[in-house]
């Protein structure tokens, strides 16, 4: 049989390979929502227009509503042979009113009607992920503010560098985080504008008002101009492009947690929540959710790819190429969505482990540049010559198998006769955190400072969310 929407001039249906290929039913069916919303403002617009009578926007709309309520309790039945969604749901408004039906495709097509729908998709998808990656933020926040002045290694090509505090680690993925969501709500911003009576490309005759429609769904503006409307898709790339930087950001998370709960390390906890035993090693706890947090990325920067590829090249305006879209654009964000959601679940339960951390600190003379810093401004030495310095005492100390505050003045005068007793006082770990007190650094002071500011930052943006939802 013909396609019932577009079959006039075909004599056959087309084959079964060809919907193979053609039919989006499958996965588009989740754009339901956004897609009777904006048949609805379409409707009501055209009705206000006198595009079409009162009696049948009112039979759309009690139809409209019905069909959604059929899909959310799961009695709508979606057909391939109906292609898409769009067709599913204008094809079950036909059943259920009749010859009124027809009226609603006026002065709009598909091509404009999917990238609403999609707009209004990926929009409400940010909203989700901007609130994930805040709580996520609160979590690495609260460590932060619980853990401001415990000492741990900093690192530097994997090697012990300088000691910094647990919070002050923390409060780095916290920044990391912020930004991640400052790049979903620019996007947001630019995505912001409808699509909708841009029609095929080219606009319509038809007297209508998209700034009715834009409004009634939420957008800012309708876009202006006709061709690029059902063009674009680069709020899906630069949504898509948010979503693989923060993605990326879960995963180096994640392999710091895998090897801080190894047990060479021994840095943190993990919860029993996010651990598995091996079938055959007793003995073993695996941190499998932070592995596959750190796998993930992979999905959600393969999606980004995909969709790149399939726009590189594409003439103006719509081709059915951009149907794929959708694929991607929901794995890779349903995937971020679970791991941003895993990754906050991890950071409330770890512990880290005070002892190891801090006897890990002090290895690796950890606070030679503090005694290469202490030449410098109680001896006046160039900072060059300073390092030559310490340099000698790290070999003597390591020569000794100490550190470098178990080296006795004597030894150390040996290498620099000015040294004084003083030295002392900038050798150990908490000595050495505490001084770091530049803007940024990691002295405990200012890791609870930030921390707490922090905080305060998260819970007024959420308290502005729900303000404007109830408003
Ligand atoms: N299912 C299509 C998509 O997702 C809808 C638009 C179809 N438009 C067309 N001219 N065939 O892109």
């Amino acid at each position: 049989m013909a396609n019932k929407m577009w079959g006039g001039r075909f004599q056959t249906g087309p084959s079964e390979l060809m919907e193979e290929i053609n039919a989006s039913i499958d996965f588009d069916k989740r754009l339901f929502r956004q897609d009777i919303a904006a048949s609805k403002a379409h409707a009501d617009m055209l009705a206000a227009r006198g595009i079409i009578s009162e009696e049948d926007n009112a039979a759309i709309q009690k139809g409209l509503d019905q069909i959604l309520d059929e899909i959310q309790s799961g009695k709508f039945t979606f057909r391939r042979s109906l292609e898409d969604i769009h067709m599913n749901i204008e094809d079950r408004l036909r059943e259920l009113i009749g010859p009124p039906a027809g009226r609603l495709h006026t002065a709009r097509s598909r091509n404009d009607q999917v990238a609403t729908d999609f707009r209004l998709y990926v929009r409400d998808t940010i909203d989700h992920i901007v609130l994930q990656i805040e709580n996520l933020m609160r979590a690495f926040a609260e460590q932060a503010r619980q853990h401001h002045d415990l000492v741990m290694p900093g690192f530097t090509h994997l090697q012990v560098a300088q000691p910094v505090t647990f919070g002050h680690h923390m409060l780095a993925y916290v920044e990391m985080f912020s930004r991640d969501r400052g790049r979903f709500l620019d996007a947001r911003k630019r995505l912001n504008e409808s699509p909708l009576g841009a029609a095929a490309l080219a606009g319509t005759s038809f007297p209508i008002d998209r700034a009715m429609t834009a409004k009634a769904l939420g957008f800012d503006r309708p876009m202006r101009n006709s061709i690029d409307a059902v063009s674009a898709r680069d709020f899906v790339l630069e949504t898509l492009a948010a979503a693989a930087i923060c993605a990326t950001h879960l995963s180096r998370f994640a392999e710091e947690l895998v090897i801080w709960s190894s047990a060479q390390f021994g840095f943190i906890r993990l919860s029993d929540s996010f651990a598995t035993g091996s079938s055959i090693m007793p003995q073993k706890r695996n941190p499998d959710a932070a592995e596959l947090v750190r796998a993930k990325a992979g999905r959600v920067i393969g999606a980004l790819v995909t969709l790149l590829v399939v726009m590189k090249g594409l003439p103006l305006a719509y081709s059915k190429d951009m149907q794929e879209d959708k694929e991607p654009a929901f794995e890779a964000l349903d995937t971020l969505s679970l791991v941003l959601e895993v990754t906050r679940g991890m950071v409330e339960d770890m512990q880290p482990v005070p002892e190891r951390l801090r006897e890990a600190a002090a290895h690796g003379f950890s606070t030679a540049t503090d005694l290469a810093d202490w030449l410098v401004r109680k001896l006046n030495m160039p900072f060059r010559e300073a390092h030559h310095v310490t340099g000698r005492l790290v070999a003597l100390a390591e020569e000794k198998g100490g550190d470098l505050s178990d080296l006795t003045l004597e030894e150390m005068r040996a290498v620099e006769p000015r040294i004084s007793e003083d030295v002392y006082s900038v050798l150990g770990v908490d000595n050495s955190v505490a001084s770091r007190t530049s803007y940024g650094g990691t002295a405990p002071d200012n890791v609870l400072k930030m921390a707490t500011e922090w905080l305060e930052t998260i819970a007024s943006w959420q308290k502005e969310e729900t303000g404007e939802q109830k408003g």
